[in-house]
């Protein structure tokens, strides 16, 4: 038997809880989503995030490398072989000004540990949910819509995107136009699900079919008019909101005039929120 010794040689340094890049693509200049390889362990519910991230510049006293890590959220169904993100470029952010160069083959560091509140666990049944995205919030939506248990537990499937210019509501329209289109989703959780999804995309700073931030729109009572569907009730609608810090805690006020209390894993109740985080 060989001892084991101080001297023995080190294996080379590998990435703590690494993962491959599988795919990118670009959706604007500050927009991309990509694809990583999926811990076999790894279980989680839609709608949740996990911290991933790159290793950062070695320290200039220790040389000690550590990772950088960010809170994003899990933009693939929970049966999805692959992980799915969806990411701004932050021009000097310390993360997305060095993850928005990955491509297929490169590795990310992934930590599996998920959490999050943007879980139908949190909800109480309804008869309508409401996903309500600014930006890169449509992430766990877009796992969300993929998953048939948003389905089974609602008769109408309501997501609206605010971005500030017409680009950025890609990533969502393409991915809703895909699941409309898929035939393997359609069988697997029933012919005509996808009739349940109803997708009110606005803008507020470049000209776009539907123009204005959705809390406004709301007030003025235009989504309701354009969509055909009485405000928000607690007896009807469960809702689930996703976008920058000043949206959410304006829809939040707004959810609270209507009646909806905010819910949790441990308390269900009729809405719930999460920050987009931005690096
Ligand atoms: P606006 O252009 O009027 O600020 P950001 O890129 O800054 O995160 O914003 C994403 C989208 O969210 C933008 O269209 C922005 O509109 C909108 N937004 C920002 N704050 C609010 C808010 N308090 N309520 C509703 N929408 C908001």
């Amino acid at each position: 038997q060989t001892p084991v010794t101080q001297t023995a040689a080190k294996p080379a340094p590998t990435l703590p809880d690494a993962q491959t890049v599988t795919f990118v693509k670009h959706w604007t200049d500050r927009l991309f989503s990509f694809r990583v390889t999926r811990p076999v362990s790894l279980r989680f519910r839609s709608g949740e995030f996990v911290m991933i991230g790159l290793m950062g510049d070695p320290d200039p006293k220790t040389g000690k490398q550590k990772p950088l890590l960010r809170a994003y959220s899990i933009a693939s169904p929970s049966w999805d072989e692959e992980l799915e993100f969806y990411s701004i470029k932050v021009p000097d952010g310390p993360l997305t000004s060095r993850l928005q160069h990955i491509r297929p083959g490169d590795e990310i560091i992934l930590r599996p540990k998920p959490v999050g509140t943007l879980v139908h666990d949190a909800l109480i049944p309804g008869k309508r949910i409401w996903f309500f995205a600014t930006g890169t919030g449509f992430a766990p939506f877009a796992s969300l819509l993929r998953d048939p248990q948003t389905y089974e537990d609602y008769e109408e499937v309501i997501i609206t995107h605010t971005c500030r210019e017409a680009g950025e509501l890609a990533y969502g329209a393409e991915l809703i136009d895909s699941i409309r289109k898929d035939e393997v989703l359609a069988e697997l959780f029933g012919e005509g699900f996808a009739d349940k999804i109803r997708y009110y995309p606005t803008t507020t700073r470049e000209e776009s079919p539907k123009m204005g931030r959705i809390t406004d729109l709301m007030r003025s009572g235009e989504v309701y008019a354009d969509l055909g569907v009485e405000p928000l009730c607690p007896e009807n609608d469960r809702a689930m909101i996703c976008g920058n810090l000043a949206f959410n805690l304006e829809l939040k006020a707004m959810l609270e005039e209507y009646g909806l209390e905010e819910g949790a894993n441990s308390k269900p109740a009729q809405y719930v929120v999460e920050k987009a985080f931005l690096d």
